[in-house]
């Protein structure tokens, strides 16, 4: 029932063998004209260019550090040394024409003849580019790092004219809940690079987590950076100044700018548990261990929490080489600053009639000092309110709103609404994948998102600067987990920044993505791939005979077997529904064109008869019994010592003396619940454990957190009483304390779709 993301990294790594410079197979993903962004205009002409060990790279000066770049990235695929002269033909030729007739300097031309292949920059980033677009006509294993020989590497003939919709493209990682690395850094950045995308959005502080060196104020990262989680678990990373400066300088070489984005006035706790003398009441803090949003903000009140955060973004700002700081601005609970003498002084002193016009006048002021520096803030769409003054720039995230509103009144505006941008949602049926925050964002709807809202003038839609797709990291728990929500999802983001919104075809997009998944492949980038939806269970009990049926969110081939082998290319595809009649154990996974498959689902098809009702008489109200104090698992749970059982009549948690997670402890109900029939059940829970008729349905995790109902099992009852035993372990999970969801248990009925909270049924015991 778990799903693990490191498995699915391990079989990756696997079929990479074959998907990435492999073996003869068949290349049908190679077929047709695959670039991703499409281009503004593009002309098929007659016959083809093919790449050879004798063909030259030719460079103007100018040229000259693109030049090097894809010589040295085609050396390691194709193996030949790219001479470095004029020729008159078997050439590349690259150039820069600050005249070319295209509207923005990120534009170029490119004509592929079977003799020359011509890119024409604006500017060099334009030639860069152009060459990104050669590489997507040529083979998906022209990225591999190894040499593939047995490929022809041949680009159709075509002539290009293309240059972006918007300015501004761009993805933002979030280091702080989960830390990823420098390796990890640049490899997104290589890989967005190839799709045009020209900004990294780099979340670096919050609650959880302070993750760049300041060395004016050491216990930024000493204390900052080490967060210490309630199971006694420590989560820790930093990049140090050096580390800053060679991720920008490896961004720079590939035309990407990268935005630091230290926040304020609120999600500052892991910066308050260095130096709580900034916060209003003094502290001590801790990092938070919970995901949301934390009361705990910096004090408006107090100068030297001015002087503080100036000291750092003096020390920031100069690591970074784009023009753009981002500040943060969201999410600032106000309720400290309300009771703060400091604050209401300030309030006060500059006449704000609100703790909003205080939230603004912390903006400003920190602005101004961004501006003295030479740089221009962005901040999330809160910072509107209250006012802000019209170069600041704004990211619209709760929706479009903020965006328009922004526009309005002048600002520049980069759409990044979660409702189409947010990248940690689910990718598909939310029982089949990874836990992830929640929602339902397919690549189709990701891609179908128009930036332009339709109720804007041209004037005021020219503030609209771009798109942006932001990857929040508290459900992705492990090293590198990221990449299997960012993949193929941001390839949408790049379309839309890119391409004009007549130019794009979902369908035809999918078709390109099938060829992009090969280019991700050489790059080692854990993508998700739809998985095989349909069953609600990993265990599916029957009691006579069942029927499987699947899909998955692409339509794609799905192939499964019988006898305990994983399936590949080889095996069975699925057709129509699987039917049972005796115990069996599916394994099915979704196949790629490239013959990848996805991760596999193993589905033990378990023939049950029906569990016996109870029959003795019962009393009203279920068995309670309370351990206080952190139990971290079921042995921990054996030693502790209980309360006496009491009756009560219900789930609920009002007759614990402290709910809070911060106080830990560890309920058990025991009882009896009733189904209305002969059947099959599916059975779920978020909390801890669950057992009925004493055998463990649901077994959720001490890690990670369980959230929207992700662990479904079945079981064979008889219509009446069954017994059950639920835990309620409220500690944190992975962020998330097992009190945040409901204490109860649903069930599904044979044939039904609708869940019952047994709450809402007769209890007894
Ligand atoms: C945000 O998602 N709080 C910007
Ligand atoms: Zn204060």
């Amino acid at each position: 029932m778990k799903k693990s993301i490191l498995s699915l990294s391990l079989s990756v790594a696997v079929s990479l063998l074959a998907a990435c410079g492999g073996d003869k197979v068949a290349r049908p993903y190679n077929d047709g004209v695959n670039i991703i962004p499409t281009p503004v205009e593009i002309t098929s002409e007659e016959g083809s260019f093919l790449l050879k060990s004798s063909t030259r790279l030719s460079a103007d000066r100018a040229s000259e550090v693109v030049a090097d770049y894809f010589a040295a990235k085609m050396s390691h695929s194709t193996g030949y040394n790219f001479d470095r002269k004029e020729a008159a033909s078997d050439v590349i030729r690259l150039l820069v024409d600050t005249t070319l007739d295209v509207p923005s300097q990120e534009g170029y031309t490119l004509a592929v003849t079977s003799d020359v292949v011509t890119v024409t920059g604006k500017s060099a980033q334009g030639v860069f580019y152009g060459m990104q677009t050669f590489l997507q006509l040529l083979p998906a294993e022209i990225e591999s790092s190894e040499v593939v020989d047995d490929i022809e590497w041949e680009a159709p003939a075509v002539t290009v004219r293309d240059y972006p919709r918007f300015p501004y493209r761009g993805m933002m990682l979030d280091v702080t809940r989960h830390y990823n690395d420098v390796e990890f850094i640049k490899k997104q950045i290589e890989v967005l690079a190839m799709f045009k995308i020209n900004r990294f959005h780099w979340h670096l502080t919050d609650d959880q987590l302070w993750t760049i060196e300041i060395n004016r104020y050491p216990e930024l990262v000493r204390v900052g950076s080490v967060r210490h989680d309630q199971d006694g678990s420590v989560h820790s990373g930093h990049f140090t100044q050096a580390q800053v400066r060679e991720i920008v300088a490896y961004a720079n070489e590939r035309f990407v700018d990268v935005i630091p984005e230290i926040e304020l006035p609120g999600h500052a706790l892991a910066a308050l548990s260095a130096y709580p003398q900034y916060s209003c009441t003094g502290g001590p803090f801790k990092h938070r261990q919970v995901w949301g949003v934390e009361p705990d903000v910096f004090c408006a009140g107090n100068d030297a929490t001015f002087e503080f955060l100036e000291n750092i973004l003096d020390e920031v700002i100069p690591l970074f080489t784009s023009k753009y700081v981002h500040i943060g601005g969201d999410e600032c609970p106000k309720s400290r600053w309300e009771k703060c003498p400091k604050c209401r002084a300030r309030m006060r002193a500059e006449g704000l009639k609100s703790t909003a016009e205080l939230q603004s006048y912390f903006v400003r002021r920190i602005e101004k000092h961004i501006n003295s520096l030479g740089k221009q803030i962005i901040g999330w769409d809160e910072i509107l309110e209250g006012g802000i003054d019209p170069s600041a720039t704004i990211m619209s995230w709760q929706g479009l709103e903020g965006g328009i509103q922004g526009a309005r009144a002048g600002h520049d505006v980069i759409m990044s609404p979660g409702a189409w941008l947010y990248l940690d949602k689910y990718q598909g049926d939310p029982e089949v994948e990874p836990m992830s925050i929640g929602g339902y964002l397919t690549l189709e709807k990701t891609y179908g998102f128009d930036p332009m809202p339709e109720v804007l003038t041209p004037e005021e839609g020219k503030h609209i600067i771009g798109v942006q797709g932001n990857v929040w990291t508290e459900y992705m728990y492990e090293p590198g987990a990221p990449e299997y929500f960012i993949y193929p999802r941001i390839l949408a983001v790049a379309e839309t920044g890119w391409s004009p919104a007549s130019r794009k075809d979902y369908s035809d997009f999918e078709r390109r993505v099938d060829n992009a998944y090969v280019r991700l492949d050489c790059h080692d980038i854990n993508y998700h791939v739809p998985m095989p939806e349909g069953p609600r269970s990993d265990y599916m009990a029957f009691t006579d005979t069942l029927r499987l049926a699947f899909t998955n969110t692409r339509n794609y081939p799905m192939v499964y077997t019988l006898d305990g082998t994983e399936p590949g290319v080889g095996s069975p595809r699925y057709v129509d529904t699987l039917r049972f009649v005796d115990n069996d154990t599916l394994k099915i996974a979704t196949l790629l064109p490239s013959g990848k498959t996805s991760r596999v689902r193993t589905i033990v098809a378990a023939k049950e008869s029906l569990s016996p009702a109870v029959t003795s008489q019962s009393r009203r109200g279920i068995v309670s019994r309370i351990a206080y104090g952190m139990y971290l698992d079921s042995v921990a749970m054996a030693k502790a010592k209980w309360s006496a059982p009491k009756v009560v009549s219900t789930f609920d948690t009002k007759w614990v003396e402290s709910p809070h997670y911060k106080e830990p402890w560890v309920a058990v109900y025991e009882g009896l619940f009733e189904v209305p029939q002969d059947g099959v059940y599916t059975i779920t829970t978020d909390q801890y454990l669950l057992y009925v008729d004493g055998r463990p349905v649901i077994v959720n995790s001490d890690k990670i957190a369980t959230r929207h109902l992700h662990n479904k099992n079945t079981m064979a009852l008889e219509k009446g009483k069954h017994s059950f035993k639920l835990v309620v372990n409220n500690r944190v999970a992975g962020g998330w304390p097992y009190t945040w969801s409901k204490a109860t248990f649903y069930y599904m009925a044979p044939g039904s779709s609708k869940l019952v909270d047994v709450c809402n049924t007769p209890l007894s015991h």
